[in-house]
């Protein structure tokens, strides 16, 4: 039994007169029972139909219960009956009397002039085998799903007209009732798919929020121009957008209804809508799982291997980077579709980042798989350790979104350790090596270097150089250790820059020096958390 009241007896009959499917007239019912979906379409149009032949029966006592057709459309609640008495009982059973024949007339199945087709053909058990089988072919991993559904556009349009159609029948249902009462399209397809799913799946939940997404397209070429004359009434409501191939967005045709008045919209769109020619199309089901974000520590242990790919003019200049030496096995122990770096600062190519290495972190994009235990992760970060002699990876771990920004947050307060090998021109003193030794908290004034200045705009940053130590190597050279703020220009430092950064090591001991090589010792970000070996 289908959990109809006498009242929504001119809602059903005007609804099936107009063309709807037995799911819409449901809907329009604002039947919110979810069983009286599920349930054989036929079966809903035949117990629909016999519901308005009982009132072709019982038409006396029943034209009491009618609502006279010329009530106010503000008044929601129960009539008094003294307006009752003004129906006039004949023209009102004459005009229902031809309704259901007209009903009784349209046997031949024909497609929904509201959801074109996709309460009717498109959703029952053929399409829950279908989104099944293409779920299973990607081989993801998950436990529950959500079922997101993407309507054409011109849908809403037809589901306004509709809602016009029967406007002042739905509101004499006595409750206050509003378009926004009517059951939408896309949850009544998610009532009847969920459980069909549920059981091509083995029992997987289908779910209202989950990490993992199916969606369902549905596209109606032939109808699409049903939005068009909402350009001509609100043409604010569409403005081309960068990434959208049609200013008809979904989004953007409800808000034209939202301000289009009744009467100018009647004036442009039939009421109720006019049947399509034929039922919309299923898109490829699409899959997506939400990105996992995995985090760790790397040294980069060669001095010809950029960080990212370096690529000038289209033309690649090294033949691997720290990323895709990480990525790779990651991305493909994940089966992720893509990556998105990102580390707390970055070395340049011929740096060395030794001791605990650099924080870095990694969005996976789309991942097939996305639970791996401790065992695995320490294996995977073996796989990483093993593929390359140039980078090793440690405190491999999956964080979240949200930790992500813990890396980046308060990165110019953090403090770097470096050793710079260093020539000198003017052979090295005692005293040179204590002097150094004893300079603490150096503020330098860093002009941006010239080798960074075709990416970087000019600018003079301050920098402090907390501590520097010398180990002494021949009377050219030394290794020279610094404690620096994050940020700060060492090879600048060191050789000056043309003067660019003051004060700088040329300065300090009066002669010409240069870098020779440079390696990060380490980086003072205490994120992400260290794992125990
Ligand atoms: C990569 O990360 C950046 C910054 O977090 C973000 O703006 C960008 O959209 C991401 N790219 C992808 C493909 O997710
Ligand atoms: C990978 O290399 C790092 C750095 O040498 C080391 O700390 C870590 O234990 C190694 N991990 C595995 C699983 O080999
Ligand atoms: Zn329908």
């Amino acid at each position: 039994m289908l959990p109809l009241k006498e009242k929504d007896k001119p809602i059903v009959e005007k609804l099936l007169t107009a063309g709807c499917c037995a799911r819409c007239v449901l809907r329009f019912c604002c039947v919110s029972v979810q069983a009286a979906y599920r349930q054989a379409q036929h079966e809903t149009l035949k117990e629909l139909q016999t519901f308005i032949m009982e009132k072709e029966n019982n038409k006396v006592q029943d034209s009491a219960d009618i609502k006279p057709h010329d009530t106010e459309l503000s008044q929601t609640v129960e009539d008094p009956p003294c307006k009752r008495a003004k129906l006039d009982p004949i023209e009102a059973v004459q005009s229902e009397t031809d309704a259901a024949a007209m009903v009784t007339l349209k046997k031949e199945p024909s497609v929904c002039v509201v959801c074109l087709g996709i309460l009717q053909d498109l959703c029952g058990p053929d399409q829950a085998v279908k989104m099944a089988e293409t779920v299973k072919a990607q081989n993801y991993e998950f436990d529950t799903l959500v079922l997101s559904v993407s309507l054409p556009a011109q849908l809403c349009v037809r589901e306004h007209s509709c809602w016009l159609h029967v406007k002042k029948e739905v509101r004499q249902k006595g409750l206050v009732l509003d378009k926004d009462d009517v059951i939408q399209v896309k949850e009544a397809f998610k009532w009847i798919m969920q459980g069909l799913v549920t059981r091509q799946l083995e029992g997987v939940a289908v779910v209202s929020k989950s990490p993992f997404e199916v969606g369902v397209e549905f596209t109606h070429p032939d109808t699409e121009s049903d939005c068009h004359f909402l350009a001509k009434c609100c043409p604010d409501c569409f403005r081309p957008t960068k990434n959208k191939q049609s200013v008809f967005t979904r989004m953007a045709v409800v808000k034209a209804l939202e301000k289009i008045s009744d009467g100018k919209f009647l004036e442009h769109y039939p009421c109720p809508p006019s049947e399509p020619s034929g039922s919309c199309t299923p898109q490829d089901i699409q899959c997506l799982h939400v990105s996992v974000f995995i985090a760790g520590r790397y040294n980069k242990f060669c001095r010809s291997l950029p960080q990212t790919p370096w690529v000038i003019d289209g033309e690649r200049r090294m033949e691997s980077s720290v990323e895709e030496l990480i990525a790779a096995p990651i991305l493909s122990a994940f089966r992720a579709d893509g990556f998105n770096f990102s580390s707390s600062g970055r070395e340049d190519v011929d740096v060395r980042t030794l001791g605990n290495g650099r924080p870095f972190a990694m969005e996976l994009l789309n991942p097939h798989r996305s639970r791996f235990s401790k065992v695995e992760m320490k294996q995977l970060q073996e796989t990483i350790n093993k593929s390359s002699d140039k980078i090793r990876v440690r405190d491999l771990q999956i964080v979240t979104r949200e930790a992500m920004s813990r890396m980046k947050e308060g990165e110019e307060e953090k403090t770097k350790s470096y050793t710079a090998l260093v020539w000198t021109q003017k052979s090295i003193e005692n005293e040179d090596i204590s002097f150094i030794n004893d300079i603490k908290d150096l503020t330098l004034d860093q002009k941006t270097p010239l080798r960074v200045l075709h990416r970087r705009a000019l600018a003079i940053r301050q920098r402090v150089i907390h501590s520097m130590n010398v180990r002494f190597v021949d009377s050219h050279h030394f290794y020279l250790g610094l404690k620096t703020q994050a940020g700060t220009y060492i090879k600048e430092f060191v050789h000056g820059d043309f003067g660019r950064t003051k004060p700088n090591l040329c300065q300090l001991l009066k002669t010409d020096t240069d870098i020779l090589e440079l390696d990060v010792e380490s980086v003072d970000v205490d994120w992400p958390p260290p794992i125990p070996e």
